[in-house]
């Protein structure tokens, strides 16, 4: 490989996009067969007739704050979606590898997502939780069947960070601590205290943060006792001997970190853990606001791929396929506390959300996605990890089912992050139609994770692809 300097040269195309060499070296050489194709799919958008990609960006930096950031040199302006695909202004298609940040799990625009929402929106949009409705019963007798244990009360809110403060109040009153233990790396959202227990620097505002304490990341791929899950553990009981009155509120972690770089968090670490806490008289707050709802393939949950069962479980993103949802499960015992006073949320389990929550479940069940999931999500790492083989700018491929991560680094041994090569590589991978997602604290880490309806032969195009941009570099 050649060592990667800088950005690609661009120049435009004869329609007036801009495409960079690689996507044009690919249009010039049509019957190369080496060049990736992507797989034919049955749909094309309407005319696009609204503004601009420049209008719309000209406006954001007006209007919108100055700390919006956005993918790629040329960002890209999505106006349509269609189960795995998105499309820009001129139709072109691109096959989605990030899934709106692993949350679009049916498919983009769904049609049996789409119809449960329509039909209810025409028969009453809102009211409040202080009248009745069966659409927030009817999806939390449906959601509460997917867990097990005592796991059973449902409070609904409106995204990952509101699931997260409640899990943690709920942890704190029930318990009458005030310390929690979160993970280096993790990411839990932005209010007061789940930024607090956030673990990586880039997203913490210098703002107060009490009562948290972050314990040693147990990374398979980074940290300093490899796969052994029991060996990280200690720290948690020191942070506990060292740093609290001995009592804790509770633990909140991902089983598998997604912000953080698909890390996989060691073999036996959590139920290590959960020990731990439980005889400081914590609670478990499982955070599944990114890897759950079947994504993980093996599991519906994937605490449950570590064989713990939580005390409090989080969840958004794939809840909803798109719709502002999140919610959090805990036992009858724990759900009580906030009879102590008034607890309201004014969206929180509205018919429109809850509709399209229960639709989702559905769809999950009727189309098999969790299978589908572990069936192409394990195809597709397979081809990721030959990547591996072939080439030494991929230093760690890991996750499972469509929750995948491939980690660049420019020297293996020492394990340096290679952040422009990534840029780089996901500009090319866009260019020739393939959007995936990047994360990680360095930004080194390529998060793949699609909706759970993508193929074998979209998991082979994107491969390809990857392939194929490393190849000319
Ligand atoms: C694991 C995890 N928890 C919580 C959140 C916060 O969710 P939201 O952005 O819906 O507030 C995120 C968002 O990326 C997340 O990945």
């Amino acid at each position: 490989m050649r060592r990667f300097i800088g950005k690609s040269t661009k120049f435009l195309g004869g329609n007036g996009r801009c495409f960079s060499q690689l996507a044009a070296h690919a249009q010039q050489h049509q019957n190369d067969l080496s060049i990736p194709r992507m797989p034919a799919f049955d749909y094309s958008p309407p005319p696009y007739t609204g503004p601009s990609a420049a209008e719309i960006l000209q406006k954001r930096k007006e209007f919108l704050s100055p700390a919006m950031f956005y993918f790629y040199n040329d960002p890209i302006h999505v106006v349509d979606g269609k189960m795995q695909y998105l499309f820009d202004e001129n139709g072109r298609r691109y096959l989605d590898g990030f899934g709106g940040i692993a949350t679009v799990n049916c498919g983009h625009c769904h049609p049996d997502v789409v119809q449960a929402i329509t039909n209810q929106i025409q028969k009453i949009q809102h009211s409040t939780i202080l009248y009745l409705n069966h659409a927030i019963t009817d999806f939390a007798e449906a959601l509460a069947s997917k867990f097990p244990g005592d796991l059973k009360v449902l409070f609904f809110t409106n995204s990952g960070t509101e699931a997260n403060e409640l899990a943690m109040m709920l942890a704190r009153l029930y318990t009458g601590c005030h310390d929690i233990i979160s993970l280096r790396n993790g990411y839990h959202g932005n209010a007061a205290s789940t930024m607090g227990v956030t673990g990586q620097s880039c997203w913490k505002f210098n703002v107060v943060q009490t009562g948290v304490h972050h314990a040693l990341n147990p990374d398979p791929y980074r940290g300093p006792f490899g796969s052994d899950g029991e060996k990280y553990a200690k720290d948690v009981q020191d942070l506990i001997d060292f740093g609290t009155t001995g009592h804790v509120a509770g633990f909140i972690s991902e089983a598998i970190q997604g912000v953080g770089g698909i890390v996989e968090l060691a073999t036996g670490y959590l139920p290590a853990v959960y020990r731990i806490i439980r005889n400081a008289g914590g609670v478990c707050i499982a955070d599944e606001v990114q890897a759950g709802f079947a994504r993980t393939g093996s599991h519906f949950w994937s605490f449950e791929g570590q064989g713990v069962v939580p005390d409090i479980v989080t969840m958004a993103k794939g809840i909803g396929n798109g719709i502002p949802l999140g919610a959090v499960v805990t036992t009858p015992e724990i759900a009580k506390v906030l009879t102590r006073r008034n607890y309201y949320n004014t969206y929180g389990g509205n018919p429109v959300c809850t509709a399209a929550g229960l639709a989702v479940l559905k769809v999950l069940e009727k189309e098999k996605l969790q299978q589908n999931a572990h069936v192409v999500g394990s195809y597709l790492k397979d081809r990721l990890l030959a990547l591996k083989d072939k080439h030494e700018l991929i230093g760690d491929v890991r996750g499972k089912g469509f929750l995948l991560g491939v980690e660049l680094v420019t020297d293996r041994k020492e394990k340096t992050p290679a952040k422009a090569e990534t840029l780089h590589v996901m500009n090319q991978m866009k260019e020739m139609g393939v959007l995936v997602g990047k994360g990680g604290y360095h930004g080194n880490v390529f998060r793949i994770t699609p909706p759970l309806c993508f193929t074998k032969d979209d998991a082979d195009f994107l491969a390809d692809v990857m392939d194929y941009t490393m190849s000319k570099m």
